[in-house]
């Protein structure tokens, strides 16, 4: 069965576009439960543009279900992980200028500090998941640095245009899952995701959860954060059933 985190970074960004305290991302949080996700993502970044440290210790006091902590490898993010310890950290790359996650993370560049961070999280009994694209050497590189998981960047697939174009992202987005199945990894996906193209992914078997955030957040302007995930939740368990 494949589950939705949903990620609420944007009603933060709401909030903060006034410096105030509304929305409040907690609250979301509680709408996004008992619309049935099974998970709560945020993204606790460096500049604090949207989610920020007061957000991140009441989401662990208030989310019964997962919580999934998007963050870099810079030190003071790892030691604020270590003392929240959401149930999951997801490893992302961060440049400041950037609108939004850009690219994956690179392992390969980066093991030697992911083995320490995989061995930091894993002493306070946090799940490690890294944000990579569909490629061969960074989902064995996440492998050999003891990742419990990884999370396909679906950005490709969601910018690809053209039937031919879709199809061969998706393609690559099922030979990662392969790989990474058969080095034991458990394989998440996300970036991208909407309304429109969440099916051809969600029929994809083998993807455990999926992180959806700008979309699910957008819809929620019109008609509310609750039935946003709930119509999200039903296009998922619709197209695997297929
Ligand atoms: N997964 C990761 C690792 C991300 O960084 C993001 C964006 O914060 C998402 C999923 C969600 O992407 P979107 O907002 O496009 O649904």
């Amino acid at each position: 069965m494949v589950v939705l985190n949903v990620n609420i970074d944007h009603v933060a960004t709401v909030r903060q576009a006034r410096r105030t305290d509304e929305p409040d991302p907690v609250w979301a949080a509680v709408q996004c439960e008992l619309a049935g996700a099974n998970g709560i993502t945020i993204h606790l970044r460096q500049d604090r543009r949207h989610i920020c440290d007061r957000d991140v210790r009441l989401l662990k006091e208030t989310v019964a279900c997962k919580l999934n902590l998007e963050m870099c490898m810079a030190g003071p993010i790892v030691r604020i992980a270590e003392q929240i310890r959401p149930d999951q950290i997801t490893l992302v790359p961060e440049k400041r200028v950037e609108l939004t996650t850009e690219g994956g993370l690179d392992c390969v560049r980066h093991k030697k500090r992911l083995l320490q961070v995989v061995k930091r999280m894993h002493k306070k009994g946090i799940l490690v998941s890294t944000f990579i694209a569909p490629d061969k050497e960074q989902i064995i590189a996440s492998a050999q640095t003891g990742c419990d998981a990884i999370e396909l960047h679906t950005g490709m697939y969601a910018n690809a245009k053209t039937q031919r174009a879709i199809r061969k992202r998706l393609t690559e987005l099922e030979r990662g899952r392969d790989l990474a199945m058969e080095n034991k990894l458990v394989v998440h996906a996300g970036h991208g995701l909407t309304y429109r193209n969440i099916a051809d992914v969600a029929r994809i078997k083998g993807l455990c959860e999926f992180n959806i955030g700008h979309s699910i957040v957008a819809r929620a302007v019109f008609v509310g954060i609750r039935q946003a995930t709930a119509q999200m939740i039903e296009l998922i368990n619709k197209s695997e059933l297929k």
